[in-house]
């Protein structure tokens, strides 16, 4: 078993050097830094604008279907300002991390002022997760992926720490949309300079050698968000 005490290659979340690039040929990698940088500040807005008009939309029916798993206990990767925790049945114990203290403040008075779920929040990194290996039934990352420094390296420890035939649910834009790709390209230098990659291909998400991809949904609207289900191997693959 390897636990963050444990694994010296595991770092303290405080050591924020970057850890990998955006893929293709895009600008420079994003770093945690930013990325903690861009949330502490975005913080007190993030509820009334990408909450209000974006995030909410989704939280109680991926909550619903994190419920249906019958998983009693979910780790939330990014749970942010916790917009997702009120969703979640009674007999669900709910583990939300995130890389920003600002982001996690909020979580935690929105868990103060009453969730039915039981919840522990930690600031911890999604890629170097403080858990034991194969100690949740499931792992939720909504919104999580285009703004992180390596969506692989967190791929790496969500396998690591799922049970076998344990689940992953993802919620992201990632690119492909139809007709939306030339905006993409033209948001790309902006996006960045904002703490995310407007290009994520869905592959980087899909070919773990230990997932096997169960669904992958378009929302509403216009498909810009997917939904996306994996599943670990209950079998190790060599
Ligand atoms: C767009 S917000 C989504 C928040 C929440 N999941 C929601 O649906 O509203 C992305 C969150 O991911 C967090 N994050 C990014 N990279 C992370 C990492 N490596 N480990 C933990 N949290 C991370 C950010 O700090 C931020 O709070």
């Amino acid at each position: 078993m390897k636990t963050q005490e444990s694994d010296p290659r595991r770092r303290s979340v405080a050591d924020m050097r970057p850890t990998s690039g955006p893929t293709g040929d895009g600008p420079g990698p994003i770093t945690k830094r930013a990325v903690v940088d861009v949330y502490q500040r975005l913080a007190p807005f993030y509820d009334a604008t990408f909450g209000r008009f974006i995030a909410t939309r989704y939280h109680r029916h991926l909550a619903e279907v994190v419920t249906a798993s019958g998983a009693g206990q979910v780790l939330e990767i990014g749970v942010g300002t916790g917009l997702s925790l009120q969703h979640y049945a009674a007999e669900t114990n709910v583990v939300g991390i995130d890389l920003c203290p600002n982001m996690l403040r909020k979580a935690r008075r929105r868990v103060d002022r009453g969730v039915t779920a039981r919840v522990r929040l930690l600031l911890a990194d999604g890629e170097r997760l403080p858990f034991a290996d194969e100690s949740y039934g499931i792992v939720v990352l909504f919104f999580v992926m285009s703004v992180t420094p390596s969506p692989a390296a967190i791929l790496e420890e969500v396998v690591r720490v799922l049970r076998p035939n344990g689940q992953v649910l993802m919620v992201n834009h990632f690119s492909g949309v139809k007709g939306l790709g030339w905006i993409e390209r033209r948001f790309e230098p902006l996006a960045h300079r904002l703490g995310f990659r407007s290009r994520l291909p869905i592959d980087e998400v899909l070919g773990h050698p230990q997932l096997r991809h169960e669904q992958v949904r378009c929302l509403w609207p216009i498909g810009f968000f997917r939904l996306v289900r994996l599943r670990k191997n209950s079998f190790l693959l060599t």
